[in-house]
């Protein structure tokens, strides 16, 4: 293995599977570290830290998608931790890290709260870094929506703005990170548009011919405040190209 070799952490996940697509694309292999012992990848746990020596042996550069929104701070924060650790003693020259928009700007939130927790981690490693913030991929914002529409009214908060990307572009940009130089906090990328969350879930609704109901409900808390106030969103970033209706067009075989 020569230490040119990428590790692709979540490797299995929405993103990293991706990000593996679009290194192969670009003629890099990668490693493919997962928990869960899936078929191809590299077995390894950020929650117990086991396999993490092995799985970064020979690697080169690591692109750090791995996370567990129910067990954050095990394997999100401790977990990049210990691969840090392990990356430091193997000689790894450049990890990258996803993360989010608005991440320092939403404390409230705790999800964001330990997403910026763990790139200080990163910040502080002797391992070089470069760390690329995102807004929402469709695959969440659909996932979220489909949860929503379960109901015969579609309850969205009100005056939320969202600023969906497709994953792909993401990953792409990942992939041209992962094969260039550490370059620390990169700009962040946002998709083409800022919409209300109303109108989103509309085109959801529209696209799967059921024609829901869609009702703004003002939400209390300083998270949603964060949220209505936009810390989650990129204007001056709109990297992507790819618009919500376009990936529901897509996908919309699969739409339930
Ligand atoms: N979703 C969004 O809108 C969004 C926006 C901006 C940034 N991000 C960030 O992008 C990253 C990827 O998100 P995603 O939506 O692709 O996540 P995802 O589909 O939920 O994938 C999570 C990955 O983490 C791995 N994982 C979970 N527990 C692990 C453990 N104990 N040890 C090793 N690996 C473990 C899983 O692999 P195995 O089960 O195979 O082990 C899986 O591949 C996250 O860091 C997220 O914060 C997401």
């Amino acid at each position: 293995m020569g230490a040119s070799e990428i590790l692709v952490t979540g490797g299995t996940g929405s993103l990293g599977r991706l990000v593996v697509d679009r290194l192969g694309a670009a003629g890099a292999g990668a490693r493919v570290l997962s928990h869960s012992g899936h078929a191809g990848t590299v077995r390894g746990d950020l929650l117990t830290g086991e396999g993490l020596e092995q799985a970064v042996d020979g690697v080169g550069t690591i692109v750090h998608c791995a996370s567990s929104p129910t067990k954050t701070r095990q394997v999100d924060v401790e977990g990049t931790r210990r691969l840090l650790q392990a990356a430091g003693r193997a000689g790894v020259s450049h990890l990258v890290f996803i993360s989010i928009v608005g991440v320092d700007l939403n404390p409230h939130f705790p999800y964001y709260r330990m997403k910026l927790e763990v790139e200080r981690i990163v910040e502080r490693s002797p391992v070089p870094w470069t760390i690329l913030r995102a807004t929402q991929f469709h695959e969440l914002l659909l996932r979220i929506v489909r949860f929503l529409e379960r109901l015969p009214v579609v309850m969205v908060p009100k005056g939320v703005l969202l600023q969906p990307i497709e994953t792909g572009e993401v990953a792409g940009r990942l992939a041209e990170l992962a094969l260039s130089e550490p370059l620390g906090r990169v700009p962040d990328v946002g998709g083409p548009e800022v919409r209300t969350f109303a109108e989103l879930a509309r085109s959801y609704s529209e696209a799967t011919g059921r024609r829901r109901r869609v009702v703004e409900v003002p939400l209390p808390g300083k998270t949603a405040r964060a949220f209505r106030e936009g810390a989650q969103l990129a204007p001056d970033h709109s990297y992507g190209k790819f618009r919500w209706e376009e990936f529901l067009d897509r996908t919309r075989e699969e739409l339930p």
